[in-house]
């Protein structure tokens, strides 16, 4: 069409995988499947305006916060050479990209989820006003949401776990009926009421760069001694979990749950080159996260994702309890005693 300007918005949520995805090959396939909660409080909110433009190329300018960001170009860069095939009017717009995260700066908590679902949910948008058939592209439909998702893809492959709630499953795989290694699903198997608004607390433990970024650990997941294993055991993983899931019987989820997170980690530590990413606080608070559980008969339990931070998962029930030991036993362990508190939400939504 002959649309000159416009603008479209997007807030989208980061998520926290339950079965983690670690190791891809290429093109952003995942080497095995992965289920995440996608959470409520921890967004990036981001704002495109596109300008018709005639010569050639990529044009975009990135706002981050409302500061003009140039450390995320050769991301976004990358990001649109990957999709323009499928994007074919990416050349045809200037783009001003306009972003800000509901979670705080530098917390440690990886927003390349929240933020490229974000900018593939924008796209899509401008997809759809571009195009002429509008009603096939509500953004209700399932070609917007899958391809959303498999955007996201291309973007940061957790990204497309981001687009919908209350679980995401993302990876081929022969329990999960539609599952693709192209796009996330969402789970619609049955979901016993244990895991309605079911919490996350972030603790932060290390808000600084990781040192190895997560694209050099999924590499390291070529010729790794145990790779075979791990994807299999992934596939078991989720097997487990979706009947899990469906019984709400607390002690077996938490034995996945944390047996991926340590798997997750072992891994790091077991490739070569091998590195580690927990932090002494982390371990400080699993250990806290034991003690806790044996002597309150509790269901708290940890997750990590790819750094030093510490997901508390527990259901909604027990939140003012977890909530009094965060205070007195674990805020200590987290830098400038910081914390998030989350819970299982519903996907991302245009405003
Ligand atoms: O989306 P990436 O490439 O940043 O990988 C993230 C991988 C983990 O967060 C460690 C696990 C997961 O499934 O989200």
């Amino acid at each position: 069409t002959d649309l000159q300007n416009g603008t479209v918005k997007w807030v989208s949520p980061s998520n926290i995988a339950l079965v983690k995805y670690w190791g891809k090959k290429a093109d952003q396939i995942p080497e095995n499947p992965s289920i995440s909660f996608t959470l409520s409080n921890c967004k990036t909110v981001t704002e495109i305006s596109f300008t018709k433009k005639e010569d050639d190329g990529f044009q975009f300018d990135v706002y981050f916060e409302g500061k003009k960001n140039e450390a995320f170009r050769p991301k976004i860069q990358t990001f649109f050479e990957r999709i323009a095939v499928y994007m074919p009017f990416l050349k045809d717009y200037h783009f001003k990209i306009e972003t800000s995260n509901t979670f705080p700066h530098s917390s440690g908590i990886a927003s390349s989820a929240s933020g490229m679902s974000a900018i593939a949910l924008c796209l899509m948008s401008i997809e759809a006003q571009l195009s002429q058939e509008s009603n096939a592209l509500s953004s209700d439909s399932t070609y917007f949401k899958q391809k959303a998702s498999f955007l996201a893809r291309l973007g940061s492959g957790s990204a497309c776990r981001s687009i919908e709630g209350e679980l995401v499953v993302w990876g081929a795989n022969e329990c999960i009926k539609d599952s693709s290694d192209l796009y996330g699903v969402k789970f619609t198997e049955s979901v016993h009421p244990n895991f309605k608004n079911y919490q996350d607390t972030i603790l932060l433990v290390d808000k600084g760069e990781k040192q190895v970024s997560s694209t050099v650990g999924h590499q390291l997941m070529y010729g790794h001694p145990f790779a075979q294993e791990r994807f299999k055991q992934a596939h078991d993983n989720l097997a487990k979990l979706k009947t899990v899931l469906a019984s709400g019987d607390l002690e077996a989820f938490i034995t996945i749950v944390e047996s991926e997170a340590l798997t997750l980690h072992a891994m790091m530590m077991t490739s070569l080159p091998y590195f580690i990413l927990m932090k002494p606080n982390t371990l400080e608070i699993i250990n806290k996260i034991w003690a806790y559980r044996e002597a309150e008969h509790s269901k708290l339990c940890f997750t990590l994702d790819a750094g030093a931070n510490v997901h508390l998962l527990y259901p909604e029930q027990e939140k003012e309890n977890v909530l009094e030991f965060i205070k007195n036993e674990l805020v200590s362990y987290c830098q400038n005693e910081h914390y998030i508190c989350d819970e299982i939400g519903l996907g991302a939504n245009q405003i």
